[in-house]
């Protein structure tokens, strides 16, 4: 690798995976990492095989399908995880063990290790790592907080015991950028052996410096990125693999190093992870967000159409967003539709679009201007798992004068079942009736609304997050009627949690794997 490449490593499957509510299914994972795959991440770590079956089978499946990136899992310092971790990456065609643990004062203190005793573990895990896959990545989490002799001591011992890459993750997102290039630069020049390893930044975004800590990272000697797609990621969530790859592409002038992601293909993966994740882009994020490239004002409409550089760093296209939003109508015909597709980066099947076909000609009967967020939100309602449950019909009674009703009717394994609820509003009145109808004990975690378009005729996003036992499902649908939206992201969320309910047990997932129990 030449000096001034940077690998990006994606942990949207595995750190993403752990922000609270944002469980993706199986075949999500899957097509998840084939986009990463194909856009030239790096690194793929693709879960954390110990966690759970689900995990496993996700990694293992990854693993074999991957074509380019090396596909990694996570395994905490015990001889266990590190074997289930290995046996998840054994076919894929470059895989690597991603081992870890907490070295600050605050983390040593919760296995209740002397310093001593963690050393010699991370000789013991490192060196079995290095046995059974010759890829091994070691990370001291919470390194931005350990003490800086033990820090250098401990990173000494990983490269003997084998360690390829040495990852330093500012877990709790607590360094500010000149911080971290000079921890980064101190350890290169300090630990013997740092020339021989790769040293890669992990950075969290709690004080909003993720993105910033990482590409200062990089000005300090670091070659590896670990990223997220949206920022994903525990709490605040982790730098933005869409934030750093075109930052080190248009400031190449202050920051010559490449990456070898295809730009392009970046909004196409931001709104996948938006779906998969149940967790909608917010309007004003840096390069994915929807407002990234609008322009509002009189001043600033004006200056773009003189000269689009006035009040734009990029081009749209360098993302993967059509340049202009032309939007269809209700005259448009197939073969709009199918150009629409193809520069949104949508490649479908001809049966694909006859179906999407049918949904846009009955959105565009019912709105003037079908604009392309709009198709985006079309293609993804049919993004869902095989559904037990389908929606038919629904009539709500709202207003100043209650009570608010809901006659629905689902199809619940084919049979047709019809309801009457009344609630606390037309979208409190339809989950009853869907509860009533499909009675289960999912909590109501999240319920957000927000419109794709403009104008009061524009659909409506709706997501909602339901917690089971320790299991989390998310549902997302659109709908230009908000209350037919809110009732099909309910159902959408109940047949992601029956899906879950099938393949794990309660709490069965990522964010129940304790540290402190198998070290
Ligand atoms: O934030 C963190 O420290 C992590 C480690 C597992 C690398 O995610
Ligand atoms: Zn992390």
């Amino acid at each position: 690798m030449t000096k001034d490449r940077v690998l990006i490593f994606d942990t949207t499957l595995r750190d993403g995976e752990q922000s609270p509510g944002a469980t993706m299914t199986h075949e999500e994972k899957l097509e998840i990492a084939e986009l990463l795959d194909d856009m030239g991440v790096d690194i793929i770590e693709a879960g954390f095989p110990i966690a759970s079956e689900g995990d496993f089978r996700a990694v293992s499946e990854i693993a074999q399908r991957s074509k380019n990136s090396t596909i990694c899992g996570l395994a905490r310092a015990n001889f266990k995880d590190i074997d289930r971790c290995a046996d998840a990456i054994k076919h894929a065609g470059s895989g690597r063990i991603h081992t870890f643990i907490g070295t600050s004062p605050l983390h040593r203190a919760i296995p209740n290790l002397t310093m001593d005793e963690m050393a010699q573990k991370i000789h013991e895990t490192v060196s079995h790592a290095r046995n059974l896959c010759d890829n091994v990545q070691w990370s001291p989490m919470d390194a931005t907080r350990t003490e800086w002799d033990y820090l250098c001591r401990v990173i000494e011992i990983a490269i003997k015991a084998g360690a390829t890459t040495i990852n330093i993750p500012d877990t709790v997102g607590y360094t500010a950028p000149a911080e971290s290039a000079d921890l980064i630069k101190r350890l290169i020049e300090t630990v013997p052996g740092a020339d021989d390893v790769i040293f890669a930044t992990h950075c969290h975004n709690d004080l909003g410096m993720a993105t910033a800590n990482a590409l200062a990272a990089v000005a300090g000697g670091a070659r590896q990125i670990e990223c997220t797609v949206n920022g994903l990621g525990e709490r605040a969530g982790n730098t933005a693999l869409e934030e750093v790859v075109m930052a080190l592409k248009v400031r190449n002038d202050i920051m010559p190093y490449t990456t070898g992601v295809d730009t392009t293909k970046i909004m196409n993966i931001s709104r996948r992870v938006a779906t998969a994740s149940g967790f909608p882009v917010q309007f004003n994020k840096a390069i994915v967000g929807k407002n990234a490239f609008a322009h509002e004002s009189g001043i600033h409409q004006d200056g773009m159409l003189k000269n689009k550089e006035t009040f734009e760093i990029m081009r749209p296209e360098d993302v993967g967003l059509a340049g202009t939003s032309l939007p269809l109508g209700k005259h448009s015909g197939r073969a709009a539709l199918r150009a629409k597709l193809e520069t949104l980066g949508f490649d479908m099947a001809d049966n694909q679009l006859n179906d999407l076909f049918v949904r846009f000609k009955d959105l565009a009967d019912r709105k003037k201007e079908v604009y392309d967020d709009d198709i985006v939100a079309l293609i993804r309602q049919n993004d869902t798992v095989e559904d037990h449950i389908k929606f038919k019909s629904l009539r709500v009674v709202c207003g100043t004068e209650g009570p608010q009703t809901a006659d629905l009717t689902l199809l619940v394994g084919g049979e047709e079942k019809s309801v009457h609820a009344t609630g606390d509003g037309p979208v409190d009145a339809t989950f009853n009736a869907v509860k009533a109808i499909f009675p289960h004990g999912g909590r109501l975690d999240l319920y957000q609304v927000h419109a794709v378009t403009k104008g009061t005729d524009a659909q409506a996003t709706v997501s909602v997050k339901l917690e089971e036992d320790g299991r989390i499902a998310t549902g997302q649908s659109a709908d230009t009627d908000t209350v037919v939206a809110s009732a099909k992201a309910y159902i959408n969320a109940i047949n992601r949690l029956i899906v879950r309910r099938e393949k794990s047990a309660p709490g069965d997932d990522i964010k129940n794997v304790n540290y402190k129990d198998t070290i």
